[in-house]
C-alpha cells in the first residue's frame, strides 16, 4: 500500500512565524497544508481568510486544501480559489445547497472535499461522493484544535469505505480531528487514505520524525 495522505493543519502553529511553519512542512514532504477557515457563525471561532491565505501562498508550491468552516461558502469560493486553494472542504451542514457549492468548485477547475460533523450520518452525502475528491470525516465538533477524538467516529469511515469501494469510486477518505499516531493507526485501519492533524505535529518534539510516521502507517 501506498503511503498515507498527511496534512498538517496550521492551526495550532505560531502565526507569528508562518514563514518557518510552511519551510518545516516542506522540509518534511506533506503532500498538502490543511487551513481551516473559520467565521464565527458556523463554528464559535474566527482564524483567517483569504487575504492570510494569498500571502502563504507566496511561501510555497505544496497543495493547499482550505477547509470552509463558514456559514455560506459558496459565496466565498471565488476568493479562496484567487487566494491559491487547491482543494476546497466545504460542510455538508453549512447554508446553500451542496450540489451547487460542488458545482462553483468545478466551475474554477479546484478539487472538492466534503465535510460531515460528528453528528451527521455518513448516508446525508453518499449520493455526492461520485463528485468529491475527498470526504472528510469530523472526529471532533468543527472549530478548535486540541479536542479529544470521537471514536465513533470510525464506524462512519467504515460505511465510507464500504461504500466507496463497492461503488469504484476514487474519492479519498479523510479524517480531521484529535488524530495522535495511535488513533491515526486505528483510523487507517478503519479505512482512511488521509490524516489531518494539528496538536499531534505541534506538540511533537520531532515533527519530520512525526510526519515520517504518520506517512508510514498503513492497515492491517
Ligand atoms: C477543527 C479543525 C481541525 C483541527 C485539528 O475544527 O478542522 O483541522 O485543526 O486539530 P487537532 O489535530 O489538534 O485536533
Ligand atoms: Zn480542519
Amino acid at each position: 500500500m501506498s503511503n498515507m495522505i498527511i496534512s498538517p493543519s496550521i492551526l495550532s502553529s505560531d502565526f507569528s512565524n508562518l514563514n518557518s511553519v510552511i519551510a518545516e512542512f516542506d522540509r518534511c514532504k506533506v503532500d498538502s497544508i490543511h487551513l481551516d477557515v473559520m467565521d464565527g457563525h458556523f463554528v464559535p471561532n474566527i482564524t483567517f481568510g483569504p487575504v492570510v491565505i494569498s500571502a502563504m501562498r507566496k511561501l510555497t508550491k505544496t497543495q493547499f486544501e482550505t477547509h470552509l468552516m463558514i456559514k455560506d461558502p459558496n459565496s466565498y469560493i471565488k476568493s479562496f480559489v484567487d487566494a491559491g486553494s487547491d482543494l476546497l472542504i466545504i460542510h455538508y451542514e453549512s447554508d446553500g445547497n451542496l450540489s451547487e457549492t460542488i458545482g462553483t468548485i468545478r466551475s474554477f477547475g479546484k478539487k472538492v472535499g466534503i465535510a460531515i460533523n460528528p453528528k451527521t450520518p455518513f448516508e446525508s452525502v453518499r449520493e455526492h461522493m461520485i463528485d468529491a475528491d475527498l470526504l472528510l470525516v469530523m472526529s471532533v465538533e468543527p472549530g478548535f484544535a486540541g479536542q479529544l477524538f470521537m471514536p465513533q467516529s470510525l464506524e462512519k469511515v467504515r460505511q465510507a469505505r464500504d461504500y466507496i469501494d463497492r461503488e469504484g469510486y476514487k474519492t479519498l477518505i479523510g479524517i480531521d480531528g484529535g488524530i495522535n499516531l495511535k488513533i491515526g493507526k486505528e483510523a487507517v485501519d478503519a479505512g482512511v487514505d488521509q490524516i489531518i492533524a494539528a496538536s499531534a505535529i505541534t506538540s511533537s518534539k520531532d515533527v519530520f520524525k512525526t510526519i515520517q510516521d504518520f506517512k508510514n502507517l498503513s492497515r492491517d
